[in-house]
């Protein structure tokens, strides 16, 4: 079991390893924003979930053999036996939510971002606290609905974050049918080569084939070059499908590549599973993950089975494609400030007046109020980047003034109080 716990030295506290600070939350909230305008263009509805959930949901979803499950879970002791965690991934929280909530308007289009949690050795683009958004079409049997949700990803890539160096790699893991065939052709080709794998492969052939392929060994990794591929053991329905998939692929102008090893690390895929990744990530190369469920609603309880497809890319791997060509988008801008400096203690009232009247009208205001000489306070001023300086000293205050001076052409105006918000307007 895994439990959170803050590390002290000498007196300070520090984050969690794995954890983040966000000081700086422009590209984060660019990508929220772009998100919350792309997916609903798409017909898709901004839902919630909580960030713990029952442990079991993962159990019994994620998959009792994934690294996510058996390693990588943060428990919550809880005091009744109830037994709980942060959540490893968003998927089985909104099919808990769809079956919860008796939703029955099918296919159920939603999205959500928020903070995910995995306890992974921390690197570049690995995280124990992360974010996800999380986008899913559940109660959907049509192939075309993939290719539909795969051009709509890749949309959101090129156009709503300008990403030019990535590519997308797709596989077709078939039916449930197909992949017990194929699980026995892996084998027989595993028995071959059994003495060369690394141990944990071998622990793999024996709990969970196909996860051989997320062997990080580049040894193992070079022997599976020659194993068997999954789509020459699809059955026929499987067949038309993965051929369907790619045409539609080509006729939407999506660039893939077929990735043969790609079977991703969570046990619910069937069909289309799909990655889009970059080389400017470095080993964590991969920024969205996804593909169809098809029975993760009835193994959760729900009635009946509701085929299913999703994604979830990473915002923080996402940020890290973001930053280098962060000059070239169009970014939003802090609003204008308008900084009020009362020369003296005196003023700090008409100050708080002032400002609560700015305020009111909308305009971004704020007050000095630690004091000081007219030219620290201008020197600050110039350090926060405000607009225009509001002056308020003793003159200003018997004659009902403001001196308002614009920082950026450096001209001053004595304006009437009671005409200081018409005037900033225009
Ligand atoms: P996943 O591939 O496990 O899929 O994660 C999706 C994305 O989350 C990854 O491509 C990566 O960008 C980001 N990610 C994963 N682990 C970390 C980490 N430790 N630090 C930073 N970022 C990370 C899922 O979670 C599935 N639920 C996706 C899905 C939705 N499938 C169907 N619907």
């Amino acid at each position: 079991m895994i439990f959170v716990s803050f590390s002290k030295e000498a007196g300070m506290f520090k984050r969690i390893k794995g954890t983040q600070d966000f000081l700086d939350l422009t590209l984060f909230n660019f990508i929220i924003e772009q998100a919350k305008k792309h997916f609903s263009e798409y017909n898709f509805t901004e839902i919630a979930t909580p960030v713990i959930e029952p442990t079991d949901l993962y159990h019994r979803s994620t998959g009792q053999e994934s690294e996510v499950v058996t390693k990588q879970m943060f428990r919550i002791a809880v005091k009744d036996g109830e037994q709980m965690c942060l959540r490893p991934e968003i998927t089985p929280s909104i099919i808990r939510a769809f079956i919860e909530n008796n939703v029955i308007q099918t296919p159920w289009k939603v999205f959500t971002y928020g903070p995910v949690f995995r306890y992974e050795r921390p690197q570049k683009g690995r995280y124990r606290q992360f974010h996800q958004l999380n986008i899913e079409v559940i109660g959907s049997e049509s192939i075309s609905q993939d290719a539909s949700f795969v051009k709509m990803l890749d949309r959101f890539f090129s156009d709503k974050l300008s990403l030019r160096n990535y590519a997308l790699l797709i596989n077709f893991i078939g039916c449930f049918e197909d992949r017990k065939a194929y699980r026995e052709l892996l084998s027989q080709f595993l028995d071959n080569v059994e003495q060369d794998i690394c141990k944990e492969c071998k622990i793999r052939k024996e709990k969970n084939t196909l996860r051989i392929f997320d062997c990080k060994s580049p040894d193992c990794q070079k022997i599976y070059k020659d194993a068997p591929h999954i789509t020459d053991s699809l059955c026929k329905e499987c067949k038309g499908e993965w051929e369907t998939l790619q045409e539609e692929l080509t006729l939407l102008s999506v660039s893939y590549k077929v990735e043969p090893t790609l079977v991703r690390g969570l046990d619910y895929y069937s069909k289309t599973v799909f990655e889009f990744v970059s080389d400017s990530l470095g080993s964590q190369s991969a920024f969205c993950g996804g593909g169809r469920y098809n029975q993760l609603v009835s193994q959760l309880g729900g009635k009946g089975d509701q085929p299913s497809v999703g994604a979830a890319p990473g915002i923080e791997r996402l940020m890290l494609l973001l930053e280098p060509i962060r000059d070239t988008l169009v970014l939003p801008q802090p609003p204008a400030l308008h900084l009020i400096l009362p020369m003296s203690k005196k003023q700090d009232m008409l100050a708080l007046l002032l400002a609560d009247t700015l305020q009111s009208e909308g305009l971004c205001t704020d007050i000095l109020l630690e004091g000081g000489s007219i030219k620290s306070m201008m020197r600050r001023a110039n350090r926060m980047g405000a607009k225009y300086v509001l002056i308020l000293g003793d003159e200003e205050q018997e004659e009902k003034k403001v001196t308002v001076k614009d920082m950026v052409n450096g001209k001053s105006d004595q304006i009437l109080q009671v005409e200081l918000v018409e005037f900033l307007k225009s």
